[in-house]
C-alpha cells in the first residue's frame, strides 16, 4: 500500500470509490461538491498497485476560521479492516498540524476516531448542525483553539 496527496489525476476515480465504500451515492457527491465549490484543502489516496483502494479529505469550514471537517473516509470493501483507513487518517491529520490549522473536527464513531487524537470532549461546549455525542476535535493549537468562536458552520454541501 502507497498513501500520497491526491492529483487531479485521481479525481474522476475517487466518487465511486467513495461509493463503493458507503454503498450508496451521498458521501460520494458530497466529494464532488465540495471539489466544486473549491471547500476542499487536503486530500490524500491509498493505492495498490496503481489501484486507487483508498480515500480522504478535509475540507475548510466556513466557522471556526482556521479549522477542517474530516470526511468523508472510504476504504473499497474489498480492502477494509486492514489498517488502509488508519493510515490514511493519520496521514492527513499529521499533514493539517504541520500546514498550521488549529483543529479537525470529524463526526463519525468516537472509539474509531479517538485513537487518532478526536475527542468528543474537546468540541462539547461547540454549536453545530450534527449530534454532539459523534462530533470530535483533534486539536493541533490549544492557545488558539480555546479563543474561538463556539459555532461549526460547515460547507454548504454538508
Ligand atoms: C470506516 C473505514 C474508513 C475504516 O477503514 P478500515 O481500513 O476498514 O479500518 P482500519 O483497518 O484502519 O481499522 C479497523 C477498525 O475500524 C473499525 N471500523 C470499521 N468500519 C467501521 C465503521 N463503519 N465505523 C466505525 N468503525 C469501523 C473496525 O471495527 C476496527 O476497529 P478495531 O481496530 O477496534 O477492531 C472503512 O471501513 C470504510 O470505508 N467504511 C465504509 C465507509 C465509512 O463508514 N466511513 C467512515 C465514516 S466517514
Amino acid at each position: 500500500m502507497f498513501i500520497r496527496r491526491a492529483s487531479w489525476r485521481d479525481h474522476v476515480f475517487i466518487p465511486p470509490l467513495v461509493e463503493a465504500a458507503f454503498g450508496r451515492h451521498d458521501e460520494g457527491l458530497l466529494v464532488r461538491e465540495l471539489r466544486e465549490h473549491d471547500d476542499i484543502a487536503l486530500e490524500f489516496v491509498a493505492t495498490d498497485r496503481d489501484e486507487l483502494i483508498g480515500h480522504v479529505m478535509m475540507s475548510r469550514l466556513i466557522g471556526p476560521e482556521g479549522c477542517l471537517a474530516l470526511a468523508p473516509v472510504s476504504v473499497h470493501p474489498d480492502r477494509q479492516a486492514r489498517g488502509v483507513g488508519s493510515t490514511l487518517v493519520r496521514a492527513i491529520t499529521e499533514a493539517a498540524e504541520e500546514e498550521g490549522w488549529t483543529a479537525a473536527f470529524v463526526v463519525g464513531n468516537p472509539r474509531y476516531y479517538s485513537r487518532f487524537g478526536y475527542e468528543v470532549e474537546a468540541a462539547t461546549d461547540f454549536d453545530t448542525p450534527f449530534s454532539h455525542e459523534f462530533t470530535a476535535a483533534c486539536v493541533f493549537d490549544p492557545d488558539q483553539f480555546g479563543s474561538l468562536p463556539r459555532e461549526i458552520i460547515y460547507p454548504a454541501a454538508f
